[in-house]
């Protein structure tokens, strides 16, 4: 059973006021979402449409994982008006059509930290690092007034100290790790060397309605309501702050408008921070149901724990998040029922 996709609504991560906002700030804007038929870029899509922007979404439709839940995305966003889908590579935008944007959101990118190692790694040095350094060629030229960058908590790998701030020493542990960081140093060449107003946003293990299918949240729930088995790698007492889509939405809003944010980081995390046995304990309080659980190795590039320092992005874009996991995980545990 495929999970229903389902819309972030009137995002409770977001507070009336700041929702008005936000409206008034981004009405009649052009944005540009890259990876727009994924988990993160379709709900984002949704949003923006929602507070009355123009969308203009690439998507590539690499076959990481079933097309059809890419297209169903899609499909959804191309019933709204002011939505239009490009099916293109990154790496090719100099020759696409799409001008006068002006906020970026680059969300594309080639996802997996355990399946980055061996002959993949090539798909994630073109997808991630030469599609990021092409479009911010694009950006150059094309001067929008903000470029959002969708980094990730895979950055930092194992920093040996806990929460994960921004000025730690990045050391990743996965290929894939290495090459968000690698896309994130070239945001900040392109923002210090030709002003390209990029700004780098540290996902921590973002969860939510119609996550990519390989995570860990969406594999649990299937399988749970699959009555099959449950696979856990390594002990399950690593941890992961994990982050609810509404909020990572709301992080990409503040990112776009709070005007010192360009050419900076930021840690985005839930404030969940919990082992994946903790989750699990969840889910069977939620499902009544009795797992059936198998316990394999850890697999290479995991980190065993993440928690985000969220200080600088509450300080600088006033981001703070607003879904706990009891709330976040009933939701999208909801959005999975036929
Ligand atoms: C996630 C995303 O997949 C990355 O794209 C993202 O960059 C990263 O978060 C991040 O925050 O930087 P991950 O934390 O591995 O990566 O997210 P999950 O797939 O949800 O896994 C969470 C934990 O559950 C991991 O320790 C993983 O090994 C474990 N897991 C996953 C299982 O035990 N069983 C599974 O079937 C799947």
């Amino acid at each position: 059973m495929s999970p229903k996709q389902t819309g972030t609504e009137s995002s409770p991560a977001e507070t009336k006021a700041n929702s008005y906002a936000y409206h008034a700030k981004m009405n009649g804007k052009h944005c540009l979402v890259t990876g727009a038929a994924g988990f993160v870029g379709s709900h984002l899509s949704r949003r923006l449409l929602e507070l009355g922007c123009r969308v203009t979404g690439i998507d590539c439709f690499t076959d990481y994982y079933d097309r059809r839940l890419k297209e169903n995305n899609a499909t959804s966003l191309l019933e709204a008006k002011g939505f239009k889908l490009l099916e293109a590579d990154l790496a090719d935008i100099a020759s696409s059509r799409v001008k006068d944007v002006d906020i970026v959101f680059h969300q594309a990118a080639q996802a997996g930290v355990r399946a980055s190692w061996g002959k993949e790694f090539s798909h994630y040095t073109r997808h991630n690092v030469l599609a990021t350094q092409r479009l911010l060629e694009w950006a150059r030229d094309s001067k929008p007034e903000r470029f959002v960058y969708a980094s990730s908590s895979s950055v930092y790998g194992h920093t040996g100290k806990l929460p994960m701030h921004e000025d730690d020493l990045p050391r990743p542990l996965s290929p894939y790790g290495v090459t968000k960081l690698a896309a994130e140093h070239l945001c900040n060449l392109y923002y210090q060397n030709f002003a390209v107003p990029a700004v780098s946003l540290r996902y921590f293990t973002v969860y939510g309605p119609a996550q990519r299918p390989d995570m860990a949240f969406h594999r649990f729930i299937k399988a749970i309501n699959e009555d099959e088995q449950i696979v856990i790698y390594g002990s399950g007492e690593q941890t992961r702050d994990f982050t609810y889509i509404d909020d990572i939405i709301t992080a990409n809003l503040s990112a776009a408008l709070s005007p010192n944010a360009a050419g900076r980081v930021y840690n985005i995390g839930g404030g969940s921070r919990i082992s994946v046995n903790g989750v699990l304990s969840i889910l069977k309080k939620l499902s009544g149901k009795k797992l059936s659980i198998k316990y394999e190795p850890v697999q290479a590039g995991d980190p065993p724990h993440t928690f985000a320092d969220t200080s600088r992005a509450k300080k600088e874009i006033a981001f703070s998040p607003a879904v706990s996991l009891q709330a976040g995980l009933l939701k999208m545990y909801a959005s999975f029922k036929p």
